[in-house]
């Protein structure tokens, strides 16, 4: 028998893979130097110690399967946005939950709508269901251009994607926008409303998804514990949604893909939700204190309701991540469009505004 090798589907040729962000390099040799990873918006404090108790009795009995219906958290979540139980679905982090959504809604044949530039899981995800992806620019103030992305719908339309904040940009879309848009989408077009990083916002007019989701069947909400509450390494997010779509997440699921740790930790993180959130407004004052600073040397820094900032170098774009890497923090970098730069530690959130400060004058 001649030697071949199994049949993949064609769909997955020219996937691009999903690029973490880079943790710092090790120290070449010489003085020590500050080592800061300011390049996956994660969350910069240790979990909180009611958090790491929850995971850490869990571990006791990772010898078992987890909860498979994640129930108790599935009934705190319910509790805490008021939704039926039915209507959650959790997941391996909410770029599972989004995986699973392309794969109830989309395939080959059909079309899925998102900004450009968003999440770079959207065409990863998009691409392994077969669907088409068709990405919509963002406009010049790097927003969600919701307008030409209504005009993009066709009848092959199966699932849009709203960033709310958007990575890696931070810009938001406001309430009388989005209602416009929802309004304008056909109702059986699913739209996604990706909220991962919802607690950072401060806008008053930025809607809440939720409330969004609730007289609109075709609206589902992403929500994760990875960036506010700090549980990013234990994968664990949910999807906010009517029926069928919630039943049909659940279907989908991987049996047992979430621990208990996750599960465990995540409701411990409910709880302490005071704590979490104090953490939050913090990272909020740190924002505020890098955006400001970045404008006052000069860059153009969009407005930004995230945990990040967003600086458009086009082709200066690997140089200045390496200049902040040799400074000792690592960002983000998009080859030719820009950088994207969690806000961290004060000290690492300073590293990166002096080497800005240095970039800056020598363009
Ligand atoms: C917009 C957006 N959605 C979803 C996710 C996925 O987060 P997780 O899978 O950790 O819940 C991320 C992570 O970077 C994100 O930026």
């Amino acid at each position: 028998m001649p030697m071949t090798t199994p049949k993949l589907r064609a769909e997955l040729d020219g996937i691009p893979t999903y690029k973490p962000g880079r943790p710092p390099a090790a120290e070449e040799g010489g003085a020590p130097r500050p080592a800061f990873k300011l390049s996956s918006n994660e969350n910069p404090y240790p979990p909180l110690p009611g958090v790491l108790e929850a995971a850490a009795t869990a571990a006791a009995s990772f010898n078992r399967y987890p909860d498979l219906s994640c129930a108790a958290l599935t009934a705190e979540l319910a509790t805490r946005f008021d939704v039926p139980v039915g209507h959650i679905a959790t997941g391996t982090g909410s770029v599972g939950v989004a995986q699973q959504l392309l794969q109830v809604t989309s395939g080959p044949g059909d079309e899925v709508i998102y900004a450009w530039r968003s999440f770079e899981a959207y065409p990863i995800v998009t691409q392994i269901s077969g669907a088409r992806a068709v990405q919509v620019p963002l406009d010049a103030a790097e927003t969600h251009d919701l307008d030409a992305m209504a005009a993009a719908v066709t009848e092959r339309t199966r699932l849009i994607f709203v960033c709310n904040p958007n990575n890696p940009t931070g810009t938001v879309v406001r309430r009388a926008e989005l209602e416009r848009f929802l309004d304008r989408v056909p109702s059986d077009v699913l739209v996604v409303l990706d909220e991962a990083y919802r607690e950072f916002n401060t806008d008053p007019e930025v809607p809440d998804g939720v409330d969004l989701y609730r007289d609109r069947p075709n609206v589902a909400v992403l929500r994760t514990f990875s960036k506010a509450y700090g549980l990013a390494g234990l994968r664990i997010g949910f999807a906010i949604a009517h029926e069928p779509v919630a039943e049909a997440l659940r279907k989908t699921a991987v049996p047992f893909g979430v621990s208990q740790l996750a599960q465990d930790a995540a409701i411990a993180s409910l709880r302490a939700e005071a704590a979490l959130l104090e953490r939050v407004e913090g990272l909020v004052v740190e924002r505020a204190r890098v955006a400001g600073a970045l404008a006052a040397q000069g860059w153009t820094v969009p407005e930004t309701q995230a945990n990040f900032v967003w600086l458009r170098l086009g082709e200066r774009t690997g140089d200045f991540a390496a200049a902040c890497e040799r400074a000792g923090a690592t960002v983000r970098p998009f080859a030719g469009e820009g950088v994207r730069i969690t806000i961290g530690e004060a000290e690492a959130n300073d590293i990166v505004l002096r080497t800005a400060e240095a970039f800056r004058k020598e363009l």
